[in-house]
């Protein structure tokens, strides 16, 4: 099939990108590099069934074909990402998801639009399922984020209702692994930053609230199925792990895995960094036949062996 994946210089969209190819798919990949890295795919740029576009996807542009299904995940995803670049973030989640939903119909394409965990906001209902509304600070500092995900949820199911484009939406739930930015803010990556520089790994907050975070393969998976499975079109799914540990745990446990002689220091709390959250994953289970594989353990092993595999750049981070 001929496939489309936005934001495929991203970490996760490199992922995904590898992942079609092996299956013999051919991928146009379009990324800005606004918060991506050629080093993502460079390993994919000689494959023969890869198409590499620098283009910003608010923008309209022709496909060099006749596409059979986009993932759409262009948009920064980490607080440092968003917050940075807050007005790029809110275009491509509206315009962007706006004109790749355009070509998804035109072109009778299957869409999958990536949204996120963050649509719940600070959740006041847990383990959080679907069909809960979420809880959103509208006008806060990471409003940037949570509400354009919102509104390109909107704006997906509107082409659904109006046109029945073959639409799903996957909201994604904590994600770690390698291709992962180094300092891109969030839990897990500050945290092998840190330790494996034998540094005190910064905990905002008290250590106290919780987090479940998922192996990129085992996302990936779930991308795919929720594109390809049967039954699928117009529905949303929670994808993401239900092991849940406090922060303090992680750190305890990152600095064992890296061997580090890290301390631990404590910060004041993030504005709206929710308490608690953890995804219902009935849906996928049920519908996808999706639950995540990899082991915590595992999956951090693979990953702090990527972020050691990056001394250079590790040593460039104060
Ligand atoms: N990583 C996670 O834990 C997580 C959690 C929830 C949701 N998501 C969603 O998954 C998707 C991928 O996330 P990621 O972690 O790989 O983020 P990422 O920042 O690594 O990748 C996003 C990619 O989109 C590209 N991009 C941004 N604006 C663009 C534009 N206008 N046109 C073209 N490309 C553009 C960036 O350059 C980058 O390569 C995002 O939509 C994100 O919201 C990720």
């Amino acid at each position: 099939m001929k496939i489309v994946v936005t934001g495929g210089a991203g970490f996760i969209g490199s992922h995904l990108c590898a992942r079609l190819l092996q299956e013999g798919h051919n991928v146009l990949c379009v990324d800005t590099m606004l918060t991506g890295s050629q080093k993502n795919i460079a390993a994919l740029h000689n494959h023969p069934q890869f198409t590499f576009l620098q283009h910003d996807v608010t923008q309209p542009f022709p496909f060099p074909f006749e596409a059979g299904a986009i993932f759409h995940l262009a948009s920064p995803a980490s607080p440092v990402g968003y917050m940075e670049h807050p007005l790029e973030t809110i275009l491509v989640n509206s315009q962007g998801t706006y004109q790749m939903l355009e070509q998804a119909h035109r072109q009778n394409a299957m869409f999958l639009m990536t949204s996120t965990s963050e649509v719940y906001g600070d959740p006041l209902v847990h383990p959080q399922p679907e069909d809960y509304w979420g809880n959103v600070n509208p006008v806060g500092p990471r409003a940037c984020y949570d509400e354009s995900k919102r509104l390109g949820e909107t704006l997906t199911m509107e082409y659904y209702r109006q046109y029945q484009t073959n639409i799903r939406i996957v909201r994604i739930f904590n994600t770690y692994g390698p291709n992962s930015q180094l300092n891109d803010g969030r839990m897990i990556p500050n945290f092998i930053t840190q330790a494996l520089q034998n540094k005190p790994l910064t905990i905002y907050g008290d250590g106290g609230i919780t987090r479940s975070i998922c192996y990129v393969s085992d996302l990936i998976e779930g991308l795919v199925l929720a594109m390809f499975r049967p039954y699928t079109t117009g529905e949303v799914f929670n994808l993401g792990s239900t092991e849940e540990h406090t922060v303090l745990d992680f750190a305890h446990t990152i600095i064992r895995l890296c061997n580090s002689s890290s301390s631990i220091i404590f910060e004041p709390n993030r504005i709206d960094d929710p308490e608690r959250r953890r995804p219902d994953i009935s849906k996928a289970q049920r519908v996808l036949g999706w639950q995540p594989e990899v082991h915590l353990e595992d999956g951090l092993q693979r990953t702090i062996e990527w972020f050691s595999s990056q001394n250079t750049r590790l040593s460039t981070i104060s």
